[in-house]
């Protein structure tokens, strides 16, 4: 549960508007990779902290003539507002990519076009969650969901998974637990495949069982899915949705498995809610961009996305191999779980070892990572670190995780001579840097 939404935002040196700010402005915390960002973006430094897909391989040069004749016959409607709900003719193109996943019973009518799938996660806690209700989360959290549950004000309350994904046993101990609280919970909020930042997927035993506990206690699923299509063995596994149309909210994404510039990713919900979150939308950004999603169809209709995405589970593949084979060699004291897909390896470091206070020292050494504490909202997480394998080419993740391992072993070696590693750093939120943040 979080513990700091008591905590005043950073205040600004003589705003004159202290004071006026309302109670979900004081709850937003400024994300951890966002203040990394600035100082983790330098070339001398290898960053192992953002998720930023690599996009060297999209055919920019075959694309750009499409695009200029996609504005020259159609900038009319490029450049105009178009459908809260999203473009008909690419709500009809993302049924292709969720039949990957065996969601093969949904219609366009069941699509809605989002700015990115954050900004689902804002609409669907906008539309069920009051401040103070509960929902469910795998802890550790994608740290983007959190800032949206946190500036609704709402509990998360913390749901265990390991290297499978989500315990059932613990989501349906989780839900008894709030309820004889009195506390209503609003929905679970899952990332089913490669988590962010665990690493971990659901395995296919579990899908059912999470579904069931979910339907015996009539608690909504919000199923995150933008890393499914990204699995290194070439396996899919079928969502969470395709097994229930009438429990669960799915929202994937453009971002990962294309490119994020453009903004744009969907969500799949039961009629009720889906007409809640077009109504929502409309009201938060009146429609989504039709620049941005013409752009993504005249990709889809004029490129081989399949092996795009084929070519991008390759790379990543290798990255992660190396990643994995660069900490067998350097920190082989630590523990991690290999990812079957994805962008990131969570690592843990050694008893009484602190991942937030070690930061610092590893940006003097020239490598970046997220530190556990930026994926939970109390406190916890010191003693893991995320680390993204997504970015950096083969030779450079080799060299960053040499470079952790110096800043690691010298706080290991401190640790075991004086039995601390010292007067924890400024915590790193507290400082603000300019500059966008990859999740
Ligand atoms: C689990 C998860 N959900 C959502 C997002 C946000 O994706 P988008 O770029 O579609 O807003 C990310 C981005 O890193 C993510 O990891």
């Amino acid at each position: 549960m979080s513990d700091n939404r008591d905590i005043p935002s950073k205040v600004i040196k003589n705003d004159p508007w202290f004071g006026s700010y309302a109670d979900r402005a004081e709850a937003m915390r400024a994300s951890e990779i966002r203040a990394l960002f600035a100082v983790a973006s330098r070339p001398e430094v290898v960053s192992l902290a953002g998720g930023m897909p690599y996009l060297d391989r999209m055919p920019f040069d075959e694309l750009a003539p499409l695009l200029a004749k996609m504005l020259k016959d159609k900038g009319d409607v490029a450049w105009q507002y178009g459908s809260a709900q999203g473009d008909p003719h690419l709500r009809e193109d993302v049924l292709q990519i969720m039949e990957l996943e065996n969601i093969t019973d949904a219609q366009p009518d069941d699509v809605v076009i989002v700015n990115g799938s954050q900004s689902g996660l804002d609409l669907i806690t906008r539309i069920m969650c009051n401040p103070g209700d509960s929902i469910l989360a795998e802890a550790p959290n994608y740290v983007g969901a959190l800032g949206v549950f946190q500036s609704f004000q709402v509990q998360v309350v913390n749901v265990l998974l390991d290297e499978n994904g989500l315990i059932p046993e613990a989501f349906e101990q989780a839900i008894i637990e709030q309820r004889a609280l009195g506390h209503p919970v609003k929905f679970l909020y899952t990332v089913p495949n490669f988590h962010n930042p665990a690493g971990a997927t659901m395995s296919i035993e579990r899908r059912p069982k999470v579904l069931e506990i979910a339907r015996k206690y009539h608690v909504l699923i919000v199923e995150d899915n933008p890393y499914g299509l990204l699995s290194f063995e070439g396996k899919t596994y079928p969502a969470l949705r395709s097994m229930d149309s009438e429990n669960v909210v799915y929202l994937s994404s453009f971002s990962k498995i294309i490119a994020p510039g453009m903004r744009v990713a969907w969500m799949v919900a039961p009629p009720g809610i889906r007409h809640k979150l077009v109504l929502a939308n409309e009201s938060a950004i009146l429609c989504p961009s039709n620049m941005s999603q013409m752009t993504i169809t005249t990709y889809l209709d004029n490129f081989d996305w399949k092996a795009q995405i084929n070519d991008y589970r390759g790379m990543y593949k290798e990255r992660c191999d190396t990643m994995d084979a660069a900490l067998k060699k350097y920190l082989p004291y630590c523990s991690w779980h290999k990812p079957k897909g994805g962008f990131y390896i969570w690592l843990k470091i050694p008893e009484g070892l602190d991942s937030r206070a070690m930061l610092p020292r590893a940006i003097t050494a020239k490598v970046a990572y997220v530190a556990g504490t930026a994926f939970y909202d109390n406190g916890e997480g010191t003693d893991h670190m995320r680390l993204s394998f997504c970015y950096p080419t083969p030779t450079r993740i080799t060299e960053g995780i040499r470079r952790l391992s110096t800043v690691i072993d010298a706080d290991r070696e401190t640790a075991e001579l004086f039995g601390t590693t010292g007067k924890p750093d400024p915590d790193p939120r507290d400082v603000e840097y300019p500059g966008p943040a990859a999740h």
